[in-house]
């Protein structure tokens, strides 16, 4: 229905960890240099997820000479049959979203970021009748104003929000797991932010990176080794899945960062 996002993930479009992984951006979480074959085996453990949840995962190549390229969320927004592609915030990451447009040309509508706007997937989050945008180091006001054109085109509101300094993404600190829900990191965002939701599952700050997750209905992934949000989320009634992330927070990307859901 128009104006009412759609969670179906029938189809899940991913991309391969690149070799040069060790050199991915990495300004938040670092604590050391991140290990390329445990990012490996810990998007092999994120697919199996996504398939036992129905999910088709269909995984493009890496991209030669961007370290960040798994990270393919940031690439595209996918608003009903049309694919907004963004220019990317930070200088080592412009240039990903080429191939994934190429790639989305022959069954969606591409429409291209104009020059000095940029937006990073990472700072949109769904939320039932609107997309939520942060403004950040990567997205700026212009990418998030083309992105709303094209959101209130296929009915859909937008509402803008500051991602604080202490955060690379809006969906770092949260998502929207299922209608009127959201999950939010205490002390990155406040209520009044989120005054529109009908219920807020507030993740202590210290397990806000869990406040990134990928639902089905009441089924829902999260981060493993987060124990106080898993408490959380299994009280307001989701069974859940975890998934190994550490590599890929020791490079400031979470369960969302691997995915653009087509479907
Ligand atoms: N390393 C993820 C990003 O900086 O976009």
């Amino acid at each position: 229905m128009p104006g009412t996002f759609d969670r179906t993930r029938g189809t899940a479009l991913t991309r391969e960890v690149s070799p040069e992984f060790v050199q991915a951006v990495s300004g938040f979480f670092n604590t050391r240099v991140p290990d390329f074959d445990a990012a490996r085996g810990a998007q092999e453990a994120y697919f199996a997820a996504l398939r036992a949840h129905g999910t088709e995962v269909v995984t493009l190549p890496a991209l030669s000479g961007y370290p960040d390229c798994s990270f393919i969320e940031d690439t595209a927004i996918i608003i009903d049959d049309k694919a907004v592609i963004p220019n990317l915030g930070h200088p080592s990451r412009n240039g990903e979203q080429d191939s994934i447009a190429e790639f989305l040309a022959d069954d969606l509508e591409i429409v291209r970021m104009p020059a000095g706007a940029s937006l990073d997937g990472g700072d949109v989050v769904f939320y039932d009748d609107r997309f939520l945008v942060g403004l950040s180091t990567r997205t700026n006001r212009d990418g998030a104003d083309f992105l709303a054109v094209h959101a209130e085109q296929a009915g859909f509101g937008t509402q803008l929000f500051d991602v604080p300094d202490t955060t690379l993404h809006l969906t770092t600190i949260c998502s929207s797991p299922r209608a009127g829900t959201m999950v939010a990191a205490e002390g990155q965002l406040g209520p009044e932010d989120l005054a529109f939701a009908e219920e807020v599952i507030w993740v202590p700050n210290e397990e806000g990176y869990a406040a990134n997750t990928i639902a089905y209905g009441d089924r829902i992934i999260i981060a493993d080794g987060y124990p106080k949000a898993r408490r959380l989320m299994l009280d307001a009634g989701f069974s859940i899945t975890t998934v190994d992330m550490t590599e890929f927070r020791e490079v400031d990307a979470s369960l969302t960062c691997l995915s653009v859901f087509i479907g």
